[in-house]
């Protein structure tokens, strides 16, 4: 077990925009099981993307406590959306805070996993959500960017 130093909120490789993955070599599986590592560790984690481990490469993982388990993402392209869904959400990398985001219900998704192979995936709910708040941080955008009326609320720290 390994885990990365997650990278905060006003740090900006935040706002970089990542590179895809052109060979998966043994330095990405290493990060693939280092992200999940430090995901699982932070205990509220349901996902994880590289640049929030300092790696500006276009990888997440997810683990939303569904029957899917653990699903690793390299190079993800997000296929179709429909759908609304809104409710608060929170960031390893925004400790304290949280706000409500609207995403879409439902998302329709490509990636390869981590033997090189393409898999497309269809997601709903909490799942769906995770996978866009996921993707976005491949394009440097925060949740807290998205915030529906604006307020971005304080939490007590490591309630749940
Ligand atoms: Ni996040």
């Amino acid at each position: 077990m390994a885990l990365r130093n997650l990278v905060i909120e006003g740090d900006p490789l935040l706002r970089k925009t990542s590179r895809p993955v052109d060979e998966i070599s043994p330095r990405i599986i290493k990060l693939l099981d280092d992200m999940a590592d430090t995901m699982y560790f932070e205990g509220r984690g349901i996902g994880i993307a590289a640049p929030q481990v300092g790696v500006l490469r276009r990888v997440f993982v997810v683990d939303v406590g569904d029957e899917h388990g653990l699903i690793e993402f390299i190079n993800p392209e997000i296929l179709e959306v429909s759908g609304s869904q809104t409710d608060n959400e929170g960031c390893l990398s925004v400790p304290g805070k949280t706000c409500e985001v609207e995403r879409p219900q439902h998302v329709k998704i490509k990636a390869l996993n981590r033997d090189g192979e393409e898999f497309i995936l269809e997601a709903d709910d909490l799942l769906a959500r995770c996978i866009c708040h996921e993707n976005d941080h491949l394009n440097g955008i925060l949740f807290i960017d998205k915030s529906v009326d604006g307020k971005i609320y304080s939490t007590d720290s490591d309630e749940d």
